[in-house]
């Protein structure tokens, strides 16, 4: 059943100046509809490039859970949106962390905030702003960023959001000067996130967020990941669709391969970019890296061939884990990235069986860490290595996984897999195989 539009001008009475004379009964009749019935969509929107002033947003339903704030208070919370404060820069504009007081706003507590300012000279602009409010204004999820507030005023658009203590997952797995997340935390991030994406994905009119990606996912002080940037989000398909058509917007190495030739937009293209975030952090590589040979640029077209092999496996797992990871977790969730990047969409599971899945391998312990007394080789040394060691070099060699220096071999004895760190040759590990 096709359900009526509702315009964005029924839901926010008054917001465009040349529609003053609409009946007030209509509009309030429709914004009941709304709000008893189904989520404003941004389609609503009749004309989302038009400017909407903020008094017209905060007459809103939609902008009643949110604050609205004024430029000046917003550069007095960031120190004049000071240098020192920015976080980082994205398409969008730049970010600066603030700091609210509880003087600033009845009912807002006092809390550290960042604060996103249009670039007016880039190439986002007003639709992307208004989009990040109709969604994130009314989508409330643990998953998702809270945004707080916004402001609009003249050509400036703002956005207020939660502040989010260990910025984005692109900046904690790629950053080269500091300690590798853990195992355990790559896992909880990854079925963070897709319960993030399965909540959009999944309620009553879905969203499809389009633009998944490590940095648009942002962790909090214990790594809790919450979606953000719904700049690009799009409502999914309605009644009989089965897709939308859209212009191909999104970011290189994430993007579905029929989405880009077709322009065709499902959640599972959604799912694919997922796939890519999960082989992100399984490898520690980039979906896309121009400074590694081209063979493995594309990180999905170099691991491909690996996902699925568990023999193979080893080859590209991030090697800054130092072996530190469950066997049998890091297959599963190998696997299930593999389902994830299928070039068949169909093929590509739900978001809520990736909770599934990867619920059920959290728990897996199946590794630890014994002490290995490393024995420095003597001169004429080199054939007083124990046999099982001599053996892995040669599988290993054979396997050609000599990149950064490390070894992975299989044995059948119930040792395994044995990393060895032949960059500083200082210690080898062994975990059991169960
Ligand atoms: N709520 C937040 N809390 C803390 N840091 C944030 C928050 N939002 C953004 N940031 C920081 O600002 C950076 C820029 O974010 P932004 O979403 O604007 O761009 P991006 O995701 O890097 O790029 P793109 O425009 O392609 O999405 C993030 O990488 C993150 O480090
Ligand atoms: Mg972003």
């Amino acid at each position: 059943m096709a359900l009526e539009k509702i315009t964005w001008k029924c839901i926010i009475p008054g917001c465009y100046k040349s529609h003053e004379s609409r009946t007030l009964a209509k509009s309030k009749k429709k914004v009941s509809k709304q709000s008893s019935f189904q989520r404003l969509s941004l389609s609503d929107v009749s004309d989302p490039s038009s400017p909407l002033c903020a008094d017209d947003l905060s007459n809103s339903l939609i902008a009643s859970k949110l604050h609205v704030f004024s430029l000046a208070e917003l550069k007095a919370i960031t120190n004049g949106f000071s240098w020192s404060n920015l976080l980082g820069e994205g398409g969008f504009g730049p970010v600066y962390k603030g700091f609210i007081d509880n003087k600033l706003r009845p009912g807002l507590d006092a809390q550290p905030v960042a604060v996103k300012l249009l670039d007016l000279d880039g190439l986002q602009g007003h639709r992307e702003w208004l989009a990040e409010i109709i969604f994130l204004g009314q989508l409330r999820h643990p998953y998702l960023v809270k945004l707080i507030g916004y402001c609009c005023e003249d050509e400036h658009r703002l956005l207020v959001y939660e502040y989010m203590a260990r910025g984005s997952l692109e900046n904690q797995l790629f950053r080269r000067y500091s300690a590798a997340l853990p195992w355990s935390t790559r896992m909880k991030i990854a079925v963070g996130a897709a319960k993030g994406l399965a909540f959009l994905h999944e309620g009553d009119k879905p969203v499809i967020f389009r633009d998944f990606k490590t940095s648009n996912i942002l962790l909090d002080a214990d790594y809790t990941p919450k979606l953000s940037d719904f700049g690009l989000a799009k409502d999914g398909p309605e009644g009989e669709e089965t897709h939308v058509t859209t212009r191909i917007i999104g970011t290189q190495g994430y993007a579905a391969p029929e989405y880009i030739m077709t322009g065709h937009l499902t959640t599972k293209s959604d799912v694919y970019g997922y796939g890519v975030v999960l082989l992100e952090l399984i490898t520690g590589r980039r979906s896309i890296d121009r400074t590694r040979p081209s063979r493995e640029q594309s990180l999905v077209e170099w691991a491909r061939p690996c996902m699925k092999d568990t023999r193979k496996l080893d080859k590209i797992i991030d090697p800054r884990l130092e072996g530190q990871f469950s066997s049998k977790g890091a297959h599963k969730a190998a696997a299930l990235a593999y389902k994830c990047l299928s070039h068949q969409p169909k093929c590509r599971p739900t978001m809520s069986n990736v909770v599934t899945i990867l619920e059920a391998l959290q728990d897996f312990n199946d590794w630890f860490v014994r002490p290995f007394v490393y024995v420095a080789p003597t001169e004429n040394s080199s054939n007083q290595y124990p046999v099982k060691d001599e053996r892995i070099r040669s599988e290993t060699e054979k396997d050609g996984n000599e990149e950064n220096g490390i070894h992975c071999h299989s044995n059948n004895n119930g040792w395994r897999p044995l990393v060895t760190y032949s960059d500083t040759s200082l210690y080898s590990r062994f975990r059991n195989e169960f």
